[in-house]
């Protein structure tokens, strides 16, 4: 069986910038509770006219484009998102179609944070079993269209931005590429972040007017216990990456964490007894871009020359679900 590795990389944000300052402008918030709490200075976000195919689509070229591969080269498409242009399909099938791909396996997964990883995942699963040679893994969201932007929603809207990042990973033909990946999740504390609607339970109430005055039609959160359990699984399922391919902290080069909440990164730095320059942040520029933030990071991280040929990294994801995962890779 031949591991997968990843050949191109590249990412897209709308060009609207909001700032902490124009949030004050719209919702009781400061722009020092925010960076206190958060990190965050700035995020993107999504005006009327683009949708997550939009900027999926634009990740995707760029990706295509390093990694040198023509649409007819590619044989699967794995997208990450839980704002898809519609209700259904999902935004796979629009690349599938506005990236000219042929008829191949193109297919969605609502995994929120943590839905990067697990596409990354089963794209590699995918390869190493010889069903697919070249794989085009994308998370994207253009998630604040959803969100409540007055006081009420503000805990939510102040934290998350929009954006996307794409992958292409191909059959590894050295021993770089995807060492492993670990995948989880405990439902029983969806209800700690969730958006109810539109939805098929009994009592959701599609596309409702009731339920958007109640607030139904936007996500809500429980941030303190999303808090608590993320500075938990995101150390553990780091170390079960490590644990998995016999390395130690020593021997990891940087890890991708998901951008959920600087302070979080800061709780798992100390957990583990390494300095915050090891793990990569990019949270003040982008906010917390749901399926997004690692492949937005990983581009960056790449970009910036922070990850070698031979370096070992650790991608780790924590989100509503709840689910958490991680993937070991040697560059
Ligand atoms: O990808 C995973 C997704 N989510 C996360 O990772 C989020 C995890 N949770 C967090 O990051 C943090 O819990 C938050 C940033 C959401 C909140 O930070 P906190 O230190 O846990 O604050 P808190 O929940 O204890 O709230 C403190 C106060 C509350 O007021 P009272 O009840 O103390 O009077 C909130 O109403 O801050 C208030 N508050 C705000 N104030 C100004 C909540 N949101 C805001 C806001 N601006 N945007």
């Amino acid at each position: 069986m031949h591991k997968s590795k990843i050949t191109g990389l590249g990412f897209e944000v709308p060009e609207n910038v909001v700032k902490n300052a124009d949030l004050e402008e719209i919702m009781e918030t400061s722009d020092e509770w925010i960076q206190t709490r958060s990190g965050i200075k700035e995020r993107r976000w999504a005006t009327e006219d683009l949708a997550t195919s939009d900027l999926a689509i634009s990740a995707s070229k760029k990706a295509m484009e390093m990694a040198g591969v023509s649409s007819e080269d590619i044989d699967l498409v794995i997208v990450g998102t839980l704002s898809s242009d519609y209700f259904f399909p999902g935004v796979s099938a629009q690349l599938q179609d506005k990236l000219n791909l042929r008829n191949i396996a193109a297919f969605d997964i609502k995994a929120a944070c943590s839905a990067f990883v697990y596409c990354l995942s089963v794209g590699d699963q995918f390869i190493r079993s010889g069903m697919a040679k070249t794989a085009l893994i994308v998370g994207a969201e253009t998630q604040t269209k959803l969100i409540d932007k007055t006081t009420r929603g503000r805990d939510i809207a102040v934290l998350f931005g929009d954006g996307a990042g794409a992958a292409i990973i191909q059959t590894s033909d050295d021993d770089s590429g995807i060492l492993s990946t670990h995948l989880h999740c405990q439902g029983k504390d969806m209800k700690n972040l969730w958006m109810e609607g539109p939805g098929s339970a009994p009592g959701v109430w599609i596309h409702n007017k009731q339920a958007i005055a109640h607030g139904r039609l936007s996500p809500k959160m429980n941030g303190r216990e999303v808090f608590r359990n993320a500075v938990k699984r995101f150390p553990e399922v780091i170390q079960e990456a490590m644990d998995e391919n016999g390395l130690t902290m020593e021997d990891i080069k940087l890890i991708i964490p998901h951008q959920a909440n600087n302070r979080i990164s800061q709780a798992v730095a100390k957990r583990m007894g390494i300095g915050m320059d090891r793990l990569y942040s990019n949270i003040h520029k982008y906010g917390n871009t749901t399926a997004a933030s690692i492949p937005i990071a990983l581009t960056e991280a790449h970009q910036e020359g922070k990850i070698q040929k031979g370096d070992h990294i650790i991608l780790a994801a924590f989100g509503a679900g709840y689910t958490w995962a991680s993937a070991a890779i040697r560059w």
